[in-house]
């Protein structure tokens, strides 16, 4: 039978791999995997510190293999690995996202493997060649393992899970009636068996039971196919999720076994847009890189499903593009279990090389269908090279390439051209026209080459309104509101099966990108995953905890000209009220919005005023009124910039109540700035179904908290080390972020963790974040946080670890 033993702990590496290391000489230094070449600093640092021929290298046991192959399977190893067994070369792989194994071929029960990896920017073949709008951090970033097979075994399963036709979701349908719709689910799959078999054997489970759901055992070489009785739909409303195990028997035994999780969904797309399981939705998503602060793409599976958790719990998400290459599977893994689907594409950034560098690129699409084609999430290939210039011959042998190992699946492929040739299935284009005046988006006629395929926004904003968290209010604002102009403008078209923003968080980047610290703020969220003002607009679109958030911390004096500016409410309840100084100002509602096109649209505030005039002032109505108009309008634009109708209503108050430029500055500071006020506090309520669901208060700051939030405080070592996320935020006594505060915060772990960190850890626009990780020892630790001479907190965390690894 297969034997899987992980070897992600005790590799030796070294930043300079020579012959003498190959042959276990020279000063190395102990890892664990997943592992990065080099650790980079926040911000400002130069590129080519991950870019060198680095070296990893482990003593192996193979004492009980018995007479078993053994072959050795990368997570990934980025970027040109060539592996060796006691010193000799067994085999290369070029390309640092997808995975690959060598067979092990020595008789030593504990022979030296080692990996010669180079991380140079220079290879020639995907995404190299050309300048790259992110980084390429190296190393054996994902997990390793040793596999003793028997000389019959199976190479690989593609399980295609079919939905009959007759079974469709209604677009009204509601989550548990999708979960209840139950067919007759066949499952024909593909087997590449090595060696000789007599059956194969198909069971089928829940994914977390053990109780089988359905078994066939066929004759090899027979359709490989089993029906499950009463299966139910992956579907985004309710994921159902099966365990799939394959077996080989030989005179009766199972010589091999292999599992994978597999869902039943029909996903088409049409020249309308995206069907899933027969019904149309908007795909709604943000583009998601797998780099992380520090460590770049070398996070274990906590990390990496955390992120998915983010963008569907979080930021509202109901898909992801996964930009711009293949990412971990506890990613896409954790893409199943919600129910959210997900664009993959190969590596690939603009630039497209010489006929060796194509090879590659048409080898690399094989690998990620291969690899990948079981995950139920993945709905769309892409298979050019995102923003790549047409290229025939190319783009035939991609497209050939995906098709032939998944016919199941449709293709698409970045680009930033229109009416480019389209051999894909669906016609994926970055729309960067919204500018701030420019419409969201482009309608699907003026890009695409063929209105009879399927359309869909890949990219939206990003370099169009880089944003940092520390930017001015209106910065942040707008950058909000040009999120909810494309999202408002792609809601309008019903021919725009989805879009992805550019992109869930800010990044390091290289030289010719970023705002020159080596940092993209093109995220909805910083480097932590701490949310902008953006991140609110897509979280209330899809959330099942109320949200109220607020654009404003109504501090006129953050305003050019002192004026406040315009101020949005974001929330997913039914109605919000304004009160000032626990006086009724208005209540807002979805209607009361520039966006008609969106469920959960910004709310603009425009009247700060309320009755008050009316009330205080000894004023006739339409004098109150008009006060009231020409204030509110000034509180947004200011003065010297109201409307002709509201510079009218001036001029008559002027004739018909000789009011003047004194009376203008005094209500104004008594209604709108509050000059002289002991404190103003603005206070929001919002209601869901007639009940108060969530309040917001924003008044002056008087008080620093130190918020910390921790994604999982109970760790656990399994086939690796694991890490838990910090975010800490700090926040005024309302808890409203400080946008303009930083500082420096005292970090320090006592027990079994250690800190993935600076020192001291910098909060930047009132935001930070760090990791902690552990050690391979069991027990308790504490994380103390501190800001010098003010507010801590501290966080217990246990740390197990799994005895049968
Ligand atoms: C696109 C590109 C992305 C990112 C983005 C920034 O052109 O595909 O990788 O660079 O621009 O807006």
């Amino acid at each position: 039978m297969r034997k899987i033993i992980d070897i992600n702990n005790d590799w030796e590496f070294t930043p300079s791999f020579t012959t003498a290391f190959l042959n276990g000489g020279g000063e190395t230094q102990i890892v664990r995997l997943p592992h990065t070449c080099a650790e980079t600093p926040y911000d400002y640092f130069d590129e080519s510190i991950y870019q060198m021929v680095f070296g990893y290298r482990k003593r192996l046991d193979l004492s009980d293999r018995d007479s078993r192959r053994v072959f050795v399977c990368f997570g990934a190893a980025a970027h040109y690995a060539k592996v060796y067994i006691n010193g000799e070369l067994i085999g290369e792989h070029k390309g640092g996202y997808t995975a690959f194994e060598f067979e092990l071929v020595t008789d030593d029960p504990a022979p030296l493997l080692a990996v010669e990896l180079d991380t140079r920017e220079s290879l020639n073949f995907p995404p190299f060649g050309k300048v790259i709008d992110y980084m390429t951090y190296g190393g054996l970033y994902r997990e390793a393992r040793i596999e003793y097979r028997e000389n019959s075994y199976i190479r690989d399963v593609f399980a295609k899970p079919i939905v009959p036709d007759a079974i469709r979701v209604s677009s009204k349908a509601n989550p548990k009636l999708v979960a209840g719709l139950t067919f007759d689910g066949v499952i024909d799959c593909e087997l590449d068996i090595v060696g000789d078999a007599d059956a194969v054997r198909l069971s089928v489970y829940h994914k977390d039971s053990d109780k089988v759901v359905a078994e066939a055992t066929v004759p090899v070489g027979e359709a490989y196919s089993v029906t499950v009785p009463r299966a139910h739909l992956w579907d985004t409303l309710s994921p159902a999720l099966y365990r799939l195990t394959a077996e080989i028997l030989k005179e009766g035994t199972v010589v091999d076994s292999v599992t994978e999780d597999i869902g039943f969904r029909r996903a088409e797309f049409k020249k309308d847009g995206f069907y899933l399981n027969g019904r149309k939705f908007k795909l709604r998503g943000l583009n998601r890189h797998q780099s992380y602060p520090y460590v770049g793409y070398a996070m274990p599976r906590s990390m990496q499903r955390f992120d998915a958790d983010i963008l569907k719990n979080e930021l509202g998400c109901n898909a992801v593009r996964t930009s711009h290459y293949p990412q971990s599977h506890h990613f896409i893994g954790r893409c199943d279990e919600l129910g959210m689907p997900v664009f993959t594409e190969a590596p690939g950034w603009q630039n497209i090389g010489d006929e060796e560098w194509k090879n590659v690129g048409v080898e690399a699409v094989r690998e990620m269908v291969r690899e990948y084609r079981n995950h139920p999430s993945i709905i769309l290939w892409g298979v050019r090279i995102n923003e790549s210039r047409d290229d025939h011959d190319f783009y035939v042998r991609t497209n050939e390439a995906a098709r032939n190992l998944d016919p199941t699946r449709a293709t698409g492929g970045v680009r930033c051209h229109k009416n480019s040739e389209l051999l894909e299935d669906v016609y994926t284009y970055n729309d960067f026209i919204h500018d701030g005046v420019q419409p969201g988006c482009e309608p699907k006629k003026d890009v695409t080459s063929d209105m009879e395929k399927a359309y869909i926004i890949s990219e939206y904003g990003g370099h169009m309104y880089s944003t940092k968290a520390f930017d001015d209010e209106e910065h942040r604002l707008e950058h909000m509101l040009r999120h909810a102009r494309t999202l408002d403008a792609v809601a309008s078209y019903d021919d725009i099966a989805g879009s992805f923003a550019w992109c869930m968080f800010d990044y390091n980047t290289h030289k010719e990108f970023g705002s020159g610290d080596r940092i993209c703020y093109h995220g909805v969220c910083d480097m932590f995953r701490n949310k902008k003002l953006a991140a609110h607009l897509y979280a209330i679109q899809d959330s099942k905890e109320p949200i109220l958030e607020i654009s404003s911390s109504m501090d006129i004096g953050d305003h050019p000209a002192t004026n406040r500016g315009r101020v949005y409410i974001l929330t997913n309840a039914d109605s919000v009220r304004f009160y000032k100084n626990d006086r009724f100002i208005h209540e807002y509602t979805h209607a009361d919005t520039d966006f008609p096109n969106l469920a959960f649209p910004p709310i603009e505030i425009t009247d700060y005023i309320g009755d008050q005039i009316a009330e205080n002032e000894d004023f006739t109505e339409k004098q109150a009124q008009y006060v009231k108009d020409i204030l509110n309008e000034s509180s947004r634009f200011g003065m010297n910039n109201l409307s002709v109708e509201a510079k009218g209503k001036a001029a008559y108050l002027m004739m018909r109540y000789g009011m003047d430029h004194d009376a203008a500055y005094r209500l104004y500071g008594k209604y709108i700035g509050n000059w002289g006020d002991k404190s103003v506090m603005f206070r929001f309520e919002a209601y869901k179904n007639g009940k108060l669901v969530k309040e917001l208060k924003v008044a002056p700051f008087e008080e620093r908290v130190l918020c910390v939030e921790v994604d999982h405080t109970d760790l656990v070592e399994d086939k690796t080390y694991d890490v838990a996320a910090v975010r800490i935020r700090l926040t005024d006594q309302n808890g409203n972020n400080l946008p303009y505060f930083f500082g420096a915060l005292n970090a320090n772990v006592s027990g079994k963790l250690e800190l993935i960190a600076e020192s001291p850890v910098i909060l930047r626009a009132g935001m930070g974040g760090l990791y902690v990780r552990t050690t391979g020892k069991e027990g308790k630790a504490t994380l103390s946080l501190s800001i010098p001479g003010g507010e801590s907190v501290s966080v217990d965390f246990d740390i197990m670890i799994k005895k049968n690894r």
